[in-house]
């Protein structure tokens, strides 16, 4: 088991005091980043005194240590997972040699990218949530928010140190650049669609963390089958952090139908306008919400037929999900089945298993979002009221791949250009919907013993602790 230094500067588990250049670089990168956290961290909150969890060991029990911390204090760290002894390969050309534990030349450039593409997405959903205390709905989610912000740093400090140890010059250009982008700029974006969308409400963060954190989860599963085993180990202790951030998106969009919905029986109401006079979110508005994260999601995972997703998996550099379930690891022989639009039309295509993993993927992650549809669906159904959410068909409002050029229903029915932009609000969050669901927010709700009308309490507190915990100290 690896020896977990807590007292260092840098926390870490990768004894990075018996390298002393590149303690130095990442001590360098540490000012750097702080400066960015201050600059893009959560909005005046940088001075209270949060409950948090922060890692301190790798071991699936009690790897978290929780207390109250400043922010800025936070111990960002450098953990990876414990080595497999005598790992190897998993999939592609090279199954069934030993991994690497450096990053060999042909593949550098590669993998380079991967891990950047990875890391952009942490400082930027940071980004993107950074005004949302100003809004919150109680103090025991204004902490959950703060959670999953901090971790999100954590993610790009595991990325970083991947840059730095491995990369040489070329990845310490790119830790800087990291620290440079900003998600939504014209000038500078994040890499990735969905990291420069603003979100700017609590519906948003709860789609985002549920949807898009999700698709974190998946890409961090396939790069945990990666035979660069460094980001193997990395990946594998990003995920158990991932869990939480799901959690926090999953169990807000249930408190949020369970009130909707209980409110709507309470009052016999069943009409949106109705339903949104009782300040609760009524359920085609969540629906909406549902549509643009889960498709914008979607879009993460690449195009549906794709060389370089096969050349990555046939060098071993990124696997599927779970790549044990599968019964075949080099995957020449068979086909996948899948719809495209090619030409204006829908078509059924044979498409090479390499070149669909992308596809693959996907479809590994839409399952996973429709178990937490079922269970939305069952909370609504448990108040007594007759409305289920649905995912959208992938054909739907599509940025990437092919049916980026197409235009369909939620259903999945084509349409053309003109009749898709004329039910667009009917499908996706318009003005108005986004007008309403910030004035239910407008005012933040700061005492702890105080829940937002629009949203049912959670089922219990954090580690143990009550709901009504002073979850966050207000030094203000
Ligand atoms: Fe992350
Ligand atoms: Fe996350």
């Amino acid at each position: 088991m690896t020896t977990v230094e807590n007292d260092e500067r840098i926390p870490n588990n990768v004894n990075l005091a018996s390298d002393k250049r590149l303690q130095r670089a990442l001590e360098a990168w540490q000012p750097s980043y702080l400066k960015w956290w201050r600059e893009m961290g959560p909005s005046g909150f940088q001075e209270d005194q949060v409950y948090l969890r922060t890692a301190i060991s790798v071991e699936s029990d009690g790897w978290a240590h929780f207390d109250y911390v400043k922010m800025p204090d936070y111990r960002w760290g450098i953990f990876l997972a414990d080595e497999v002894k005598d790992r190897t390969i998993g999939f592609g050309d090279l199954m069934g040699r030993p991994v690497w534990k450096e990053v060999p030349g042909e593949h550098r450039t590669t993998l380079r990218r991967l891990i950047v593409t990875q890391a952009d997405t942490e400082p930027a959903s940071v980004e993107q949530q950074r005004k949302l205390g100003a809004s919150c709905p109680s103090v025991y989610d204004l902490r959950n928010l703060f959670q999953v912000n901090v971790e999100e740093g954590r993610h790009l400090w595991a990325m970083v140190y991947l840059l730095h140890s491995y990369f040489g010059r070329d990845g310490r250009e790119e830790a800087e650049a990291l620290l440079e982008r900003r998600s939504g700029d014209a000038d500078k974006p994040r890499i990735l669609g969905a990291f420069n969308e603003p979100c700017t409400n609590w519906l948003d963060f709860f789609m985002f963390t549920f949807f898009t954190d999700r698709d974190g989860k998946f890409q961090l599963l396939a790069l945990a089958e990666s035979a660069f085993d460094p980001l193997s180990r990395s990946a594998r202790f990003m995920l158990t952090e991932e869990a939480h951030h799901m959690f926090v998106g999953e169990t807000g969009i249930q408190r949020i139908v369970e009130r909707t919905a209980q409110q709507m029986k309470q009052h016999g109401v069943d009409h949106p306008d109705d339903v949104r006079k009782l300040g609760v979110i009524d359920l085609p508005t969540v629906q909406r919400a549902l549509n643009l994260w889960f498709t914008l999601s979607l879009d993460l995972f690449g195009g549906e037929v794709s060389s370089n997703a096969a050349s990555s998996f046939a060098s071993g550099l990124k696997g599927r999900a779970n790549e044990d379930q599968f019964d075949d690891h080099v995957a020449l022989a068979g086909s996948y089945r899948m719809d495209t639009f090619r030409s204006g039309a829908a078509v059924v295509e044979q498409v090479p298993m390499r070149n669909a993993m992308n596809e693959v993927l996907r479809d590994g992650y839409i399952a996973d979002c429709q178990r937490g549809v079922d269970k939305w669906n069952k909370t609504i159904a448990a108040q007594g009221v007759d409305f289920a959410l649905t995912l959208p068909s992938r054909r739907f409002h599509r940025h990437i791949g092919t049916w980026a050029e197409g235009c369909a229903d939620p259903s999945g029915a084509l349409l053309s250009r003109e009749q898709w932009q004329g039910k667009r609000d009917t499908w996706l969050p318009s003005e108005h919907d986004r007008a309403f669901v910030q004035s239910l927010m407008a005012e933040p709700v700061y005492d702890p013993h105080q829940m937002a009308n629009w949203i049912a309490p959670p089922k219990q507190g954090i580690k143990g602790r009550a709901v009504d915990f002073d979850y966050v100290r207000r030094e203000a």
